[in-house]
């Protein structure tokens, strides 16, 4: 099978690392640094302390890539629009996108270029982090969960080069309620962690903390059961401050996309509540709140002072 990774980042780099091993794999960036990175030295990937190497072709332009079967979306929400454009020139006739991204509204994006035929979900909980061009660290290796629409035999086949590759995956017919839950932890973790600046244990430790979790989660789970979702999560407070707990030193992406500079991911995360909640009528007031700071903080990062 051939398979195309369209983002080089921290998420897919490691799958790109791990799948290069069952499969011709080629991962496809904006960023030449990247790509370079890759080519020159190979795709470096820290795994228990122990720094391994493979050898894999990257590139910033999709014309010379040659038709793939899969795609997987690993970019951040930023760049979908790019992302669904190096797709369509290199899916197959019955080829499909698999979008791993945070948040909400990504594979509507790649839908209107693609055409939802083409466009699948996946939610992953594998931990990555990106350590520099090329090289990654992988930071633990929770499941994938592939869509079992719109094409099913590709799921499993996906799915199988992951297990295939050392990397826990598995097919779902109801993916909606895992999407949410990815979305209600990542709404409770990470605009917080970026306004407060703090890795993601501290939201678990910390009483204010905490209960600013809690009120952002509590808003989050009403707009989803007004949409009739169910949720794949049993106590989303727990749960969220459960996840930050295991990730505790962990920086979040959207304090890492803060501290470097670059856009976040809070329009499709608070804000997909906020839209959401407005859409079904739900009250949103904290995730609105969440999603102005977060666009001040980006605004207003050149005037920032040095302690
Ligand atoms: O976006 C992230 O950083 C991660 O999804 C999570 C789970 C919040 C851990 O850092």
């Amino acid at each position: 099978m051939n398979i195309a990774i369209i983002g080089a980042g921290a998420l897919g780099s490691v799958i790109g690392f791990h799948l290069a091993a069952v499969s011709n794999v080629t991962l496809i960036d904006p960023w030449a640094e990247h790509v370079h990175a890759i080519n020159d030295g190979g795709l470096r990937c820290l795994i228990d302390h122990e720094e391994r190497i493979v050898t894999l072709s990257a590139t910033t332009d999709p014309s010379g890539v040659k038709p793939v079967e899969v795609a997987l979306i690993t970019v951040k929400a930023a760049q979908t629009a790019w992302a669904a454009e190096v797709a369509a020139h290199v899916l197959t006739p019955d080829g499909v996108a698999y979008t791993l991204q945070n948040g909400l509204g990504n594979a509507e994006i790649l839908s209107v270029r693609l055409g939802k035929q083409h466009v699948g979900q996946a939610v992953t909980t594998l931990g990555a982090t990106l350590l520099g061009p090329g090289y990654v660290r992988l930071a633990g290796r929770g499941p994938t969960t592939f869509g079992a629409t719109p094409v099913l035999h590709l799921a499993y086949a996906i799915a199988d080069k992951f297990r295939a590759s050392g990397l826990p995956a598995a097919v779902s017919t109801d993916l909606i309620g895992l999407v949410w839950g990815k979305l209600i932890v990542n709404v409770g973790i990470n605009a917080l962690t970026a306004i407060l600046r703090v890795p993601n244990g501290a939201l678990a430790t910390t009483p204010a903390a905490r209960s600013l979790v809690r009120k952002v989660v509590e808003e989050a789970v009403a707009v989803a059961q007004a949409a009739g979702v169910t949720l794949s999560l049993t106590d989303p407070v727990a749960e969220t401050l459960a996840v930050a707990q295991a990730t505790a030193v962990n920086y979040s992406s959207m304090l890492q996309d803060v501290l470097r500079g670059a856009p976040t991911e809070i329009d499709t995360i608070n804000g997909a509540i906020v839209r959401e909640g407005g859409r079904l009528g739900v009250p949103t007031p904290c995730n609105a709140m969440l999603c102005e700071l977060v666009a001040a903080l980006e605004e207003t990062a050149p005037l920032r002072v040095q302690a």
